[in-house]
């Protein structure tokens, strides 16, 4: 069937050939003919490359894993047969992410002064393949000269809401850089659930990591702005947390794949299950429970409180060393200030600080966290409500209330990743037929508004632009129970946004997007990924 599918396809658009490549590359030019891949095919490995063996060896592999031959790596020419090559220009080796890929009848090389361009050029040359097995393998000709547009090409996944395991959590980072994202955003602590072991404050995990249980469906306050007593509850308690062992393997895993897992730890909002373990670090001393139902807490940490920051400067130490990436997310979206406008600590310390009011308290939390951070040599990046106040001195800002925040940021000199909520929430609708698809958090973000999407906004200049590192689109799992869920609500908003952030804007046009995407989309049938077959009906 598959097979099929494929053959027509090749068929239907001859004899312009179609090389369903996702994200399109800067620069492509296809020729006629193919190589043959074959069992006899050699990698030339020579000494000045030695550096790309992990990107020759996961080559290799794959070829077993789909082919079930390996191929044998040599360090000279061979003087006879084909053969893949994979050459350092500059002989510099790193994370540099341009490459070239020139496929003929005789060799294919794979030529970039980085690792990541290497495994980059793979990925495209992944998607070229066959699906089916054979021992011989025609793979088209193609000339390619590629490189992102954008440093920040991030996806993120809300592990708090509801929790997924190690080897989800894994498959998703395989999504990932398939469509060549290089962040991966792990919420990892919120209202409803803390995921990540603390060895200091293990309350955090076996309190704060479990819920009683669970709201089913939408809370009435959602509806009609007031709690209500007829909310239902499921009656199951929910619980999970990675180890600090299986963070190392997920970093190291992402690592491999030239994807930087960037942490997020709330503050000072969205705390509550930290506060349902540790209380005293609130402004009333609760008792609280983990939240049971979505929405955000009125209790947040203490900002009059010293003890609250030794308590994430702590948690932070254990954080940060776990996390190789530059940056680390301290959350700083929805505080409620209801807490701080009762609590004497609380208004003591706007006093002292000589602070305006609430919002200058919240931005003397964040900029003595950040304090901290920068003494540990990274830096902080929070939602756009770290510009409330006044934005910490060295902070990257990620802008989700639309695009007015992440405008600010950079017009201020501070680094931005753009993710507003039209169209980068991927837990929003990607049809209006809402009868057919699952409960969702609301709004419509259709696949081709992600396409379409331009992260660099208009009202900035040439040299302001320059401070967009790039967007990203984020899953909040709410209402996402599991993990066939997240595969339907990510993909293919997941390959639409990998073009927004990859492909030159000149080269973008959302109806060859989608005759590559229905050629692509038997390989992620082979891959057993539960995308959204909405576009399938895209004439
Ligand atoms: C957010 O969606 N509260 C960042
Ligand atoms: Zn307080």
């Amino acid at each position: 069937m598959l097979v099929s599918l494929v053959s027509f396809a090749q068929q239907e658009y001859a004899p312009k050939k179609v090389v369903a490549i996702i994200p399109l590359p800067k620069e492509l030019k296809t020729s006629d003919g193919n190589f043959v891949l074959s069992a006899q095919t050699k990698i030339v490995l020579m000494n000045d490359a030695k550096g790309f063996k992990p990107e020759v060896d996961y080559m290799n592999n794959f070829f077993k894993t789909n082919y079930d031959f390996e191929l044998p790596i040599v360090n000279i020419l061979p003087t006879d047969g084909n053969y893949i090559i994979v050459i350092s220009p500059e002989e510099k080796i790193g994370q540099i992410e341009n490459y070239d890929l020139s496929i003929n009848q005789n060799q294919i090389l794979f030529s970039s002064e980085g690792n990541a361009g290497i495994f980059y050029g793979m990925q495209t040359l992944i998607q070229l393949l066959p699906l089916q097995k054979s021992t011989e393998i025609k793979i088209p000709c193609v000339q390619i000269s590629d490189a992102p547009r954008y440093q920040w090409r991030g996806m993120h996944l809300d592990c708090s809401r509801h929790f997924f395991k190690k080897e989800e959590v894994k498959k998703y980072i395989d999504y990932l850089a398939m469509y060549k994202f290089n962040v991966f955003h792990w919420h990892l602590v919120d209202d409803q659930g803390w995921r990540i072991e603390i060895k200091k404050y293990p309350l955090l995990t076996s309190i704060g990591g479990k819920r009683k249980e669970t709201i089913i469906g939408k809370p009435a306050w959602e509806k009609d702005g007031t709690p209500s007593k007829n909310d239902k509850y499921d009656g199951i308690s929910y619980d999970g947390f990675y180890t600090q062992e299986d963070v190392t393997e997920i970093v190291a895993y992402a690592q491999s794949k030239y994807i930087t897992v960037l942490p997020e730890i709330e503050m000072p909002g969205h705390s509550l299950a930290a506060l349902a373990a540790y209380p005293q670090f609130s402004c009333t001393g609760g008792p609280f429970e983990t939240f049971t139902k979505w929405g955000v807490s009125d209790d947040v940490y203490c900002a009059g409180n010293d003890e609250t920051f030794t308590f994430l400067q702590d948690i932070l130490a254990e954080v940060m060393p776990l996390f190789p990436g530059k940056y680390i997310h301290i959350g700083g979206d929805e505080c409620l200030k209801e807490r701080w406008k009762d609590c004497p600590k609380c208004q003591k310390r706007i006093r002292d600080e000589n602070l305006k009011n609430e919002e200058g308290l919240q931005s003397y939390f964040i900029k003595r966290i950040e304090e901290y951070v920068n003494g540990k040599g990274k830096q902080i990046i929070g939602w756009d409500e770290i510009l409330e106040g006044g934005l910490a001195p060295n902070a990257a800002l990620m802008s989700w209330r639309g695009i007015a925040g992440g405008i600010a940021a950079a017009k201020q000199k501070h680094f931005v990743v753009m993710s507003p909520g039209k169209p980068c929430y991927f837990d929003h609708y990607q049809s209006k037929d809402k009868i057919k698809e699952p409960l969702a958090i609301g709004g419509f973000n259709p696949l081709d508004s992600v396409y379409l999407y331009n992260p660099t906004p208009k009202a900035l200049t040439e040299e302001e632009a320059k401070f967009i590192m790039g967007a990203q689109a984020n899953v909040w799992t709410e209402y996402i129970v599991d993990f066939k869920q997240v595969e339907y609500m990510s993909v293919p908003r997941m390959a639409a946004l990998s073009e927004a952030l990859w492909t030159p804007l000149d080269k973008k046009n959302y109806k060859d997007f989608i005759v590559r995407l229905k050629l692509h989309a038997p390989m992620l049938d082979k891959m057993g990924v539960n995308y959204a077959k909405h576009f399938m009906s895209i004439k």
